[in-house]
């Protein structure tokens, strides 16, 4: 069993421990698939307010579902479509404050309002993309942002295929 004290302080020191915990989960272990469900249940876990939180990942150019928590949703999404599609052609992380007037965005859970997606880069390549959605409109600050580019620096190595090579730690 993995029990982590998520929550105590401000957002900032949360995402201290969020990336502790997701770094010391997935330290040593070569599985991506286990690291990726691993890291959105400590999300769900540690951020409030969120209707899904998880992975897509870059299969030949188009993002295909990984594990995540929160309803089921859309399997592939082309790249340049959408929030996530965005995030994965610019490789820049998109903060929606209103998801409904992001042009292209996919609704998959008609709850979302706001939404959050981190490109995931490790040796040069786009691996995939962390998404965090919210029911709350304007749920993401830059507080998350900043703390969600760091989760995604310590994870990314740890997801990547194991055909790109070694992995760090
Ligand atoms: N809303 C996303 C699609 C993925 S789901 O939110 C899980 C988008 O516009 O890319």
């Amino acid at each position: 069993m993995f029990a982590f004290e998520l929550g105590a302080g401000d957002k900032r020191e949360l995402y201290r421990q969020l990336c502790a915990a997701a770094d010391a989960l997935t330290h040593g272990e070569s599985d991506a698939i286990a690291n990726m469900a691993n890291v959105s249940a400590l999300i769900w876990e540690g951020l409030l307010e969120l209707n899904w939180a998880g992975f897509y990942r870059n299969l030949g150019g188009e993002l295909v579902l990984g594990p995540f928590q929160g309803r089921a949703a859309c399997i592939r999404i082309p790249f340049g479509k959408g929030v996530c599609g965005v995030a994965a052609a610019t490789r820049q992380p998109q903060c929606v404050a209103d998801v409904h007037a992001f042009p292209g965005h996919i609704a998959c859970d008609s709850a979302s309002a706001s939404e959050l997606v981190i490109p995931l880069v490790h040796a040069g390549e786009l691996i995939g993309v962390l998404d965090l959605d919210s029911p709350i409109p304007g749920r993401f600050d830059d507080d998350d942002l900043a703390g969600c580019v760091e989760l995604a620096r310590i994870v990314a190595p740890r997801i990547a295929p194991v055909e790109m090579g070694p992995r760090q730690g």
